[in-house]
C-alpha cells in the first residue's frame, strides 16, 4: 500500500495541466468518491493497528497534496482568463466612474477675469490688440522720445531684426488702437501678454501680464482716476484697503503716478513682503498726455482722459503669495493643482 501511495503522490507531484477540464478529470481520478486516493482510504481501515499510524500520515498527506494541486491549477487558469480576454472584453459595469480629473484655470486667468469683472461692472469695456506691434502703437504715438531705452534691442524683442516691428512690450498700445478707432466717450480694459528682453529670475521674466485701462470724455479729470483706483483696490484686495499716489513720470501720462496700496499681508503695520514700509506697488497711472490724445486724432482741447496700467502677475503674487514670476510659466502640475477650487 505504501508503494501505491508513493506512486499516486509521485504522480501528483509531476502533474500540470493548463486545461481546466484536464484538472477536474485528475481530481474525479484521483480524489472522486471512488477515486484512486478514496479507494486507498476504504483499503486502509482493514489494516493492522500497527500499521495504521505510518499509513494513515502518507494518505493524509497525499490526499492533501492532490487537492492542493488541482486547486492551485484552477486558480491559476481562472486568474489567466480574466487578466487576458475577460477584463478587457467585457469590463465590470457595476465598477464606480472613474470621474475625468477636472482641470484649473492658471492663476493668471483667475485674476484677469477678477480685474476684468472689477471694471465691467462699473461700464469699462474689453478691447484687446495684437502681440506683434509696430513701432508706431508701441512707442511713437504714446509720446516716447525718438532716444527712449525702451526702443533699444536691449529691452524690446524686434521681430527680424525690422526697427518697425517687435512684440509689444506694454498693453498701452491698445490704448492707441482704441482712441483711433472710436470715438468717446471711451471707457476700456485691455488685458493681454506683453514682452520685454530680460534674463529670467524670480523676479523678472521675458512674458508676463498686464492690463491696461482708459477713460476718455469731456471733463475727465485727476479725483475720477484716484476714485477709480480706490474702488478697484477695495474691490480686489479687501474694504479696508487704502491707496496712495506717488509721483512719477511716464512718456504718455502727465501728470503721472504710481499707486500703492496697503500691504494685503499685513494690513499696513509693516512685514517683509512690504519690506516694513506698509504699502506695496500695484501700478503706474496718470492723466493722458494731449500730445498722444491727438496722435490718436482726439482734440485735447475738448476731451481729458486718464489711464493706468498693472501687471498681473504682480497683483496675482499680492493674492497668493507666489513670489517666484518662473513658476507661472512651467506648468508644474503640483503648483497649478493648488487653484483647482478657484474659478
Ligand atoms: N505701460 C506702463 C508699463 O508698462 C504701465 C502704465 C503706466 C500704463 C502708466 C498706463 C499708465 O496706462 O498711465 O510700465
Amino acid at each position: 500500500m505504501i508503494k501505491k501511495i508513493n506512486e499516486l503522490l509521485k504522480e501528483v507531484e509531476e502533474f500540470a495541466t493548463d486545461s481546466f477540464d484536464e484538472a477536474e478529470e485528475f481530481r474525479i481520478r484521483l480524489l472522486s468518491k471512488k477515486g484512486q486516493i478514496s479507494l486507498l482510504f476504504n483499503d486502509f481501515k482493514a489494516l493492522p493497528p500497527e500499521e495504521k499510524k505510518l499509513v494513515g500520515q502518507q494518505l493524509n498527506t497525499l490526499k492533501e497534496s492532490a487537492l492542493n494541486k488541482v486547486n492551485e491549477i484552477k486558480q491559476r487558469i481562472e486568474e489567466q482568463k480574466q487578466q487576458t480576454s475577460g477584463s478587457d472584453k467585457y469590463p465590470d459595469l457595476t465598477l464606480p466612474v472613474d470621474f475625468a480629473e477636472a482641470g484649473s484655470r492658471h492663476p493668471i486667468s483667475i485674476v484677469r477675469n477678477q480685474i476684468n469683472g472689477i471694471f465691467e461692472k462699473i461700464g469699462f469695456v474689453i478691447s484687446e490688440g495684437p502681440e506683434i506691434e509696430n513701432d508706431w502703437h508701441n512707442f511713437s504715438a504714446l509720446n516716447f522720445a525718438e532716444d527712449h531705452p525702451a526702443r533699444d534691442m536691449q529691452d524690446t524683442f524686434f521681430v527680424e531684426k525690422n526697427p518697425d516691428v517687435a512684440l509689444r512690450t506694454h498693453t498701452s498700445s491698445v490704448q492707441v488702437r482704441v482712441m483711433n478707432n472710436q470715438k468717446p466717450p471711451i471707457r476700456t480694459i485691455s488685458p493681454g501678454r506683453v514682452f520685454r528682453n530680460e534674463a529670467i529670475s524670480a523676479r523678472a521674466h521675458c512674458i508676463f501680464h498686464q492690463v491696461e485701462g482708459l477713460y476718455i470724455d469731456k471733463g475727465v479729470s485727476f479725483a475720477d482716476l484716484k476714485h477709480v483706483l480706490d474702488h478697484f483696490a477695495r474691490e480686489f484686495f479687501g474694504p479696508e484697503t487704502k491707496i496712495r499716489l506717488r509721483p512719477s513720470y511716464f512718456p504718455f501720462t502727465e501728470p503721472s503716478a504710481e499707486v500703492d496700496v496697503s500691504c494685503p499681508f499685513c494690513k499696513g503695520k509693516g512685514c517683509n513682503i512690504c519690506k516694513g514700509t506698509g504699502w506695496v506697488e500695484i501700478m503706474g497711472c496718470g492723466m493722458v498726455d494731449p500730445n498722444v490724445l491727438e496722435n490718436c486724432n482726439i482734440d485735447s482741447t475738448v476731451y481729458t482722459g486718464y489711464a493706468f496700467g498693472m501687471g498681473i502677475e504682480r497683483i496675482t503674487m499680492l493674492k497668493y503669495m507666489v513670489n517666484d514670476l518662473r513658476l507661472y510659466f512651467e506648468n508644474d502640475l503640483r503648483f497649478l493643482r493648488q487653484f483647482s477650487s478657484a474659478w
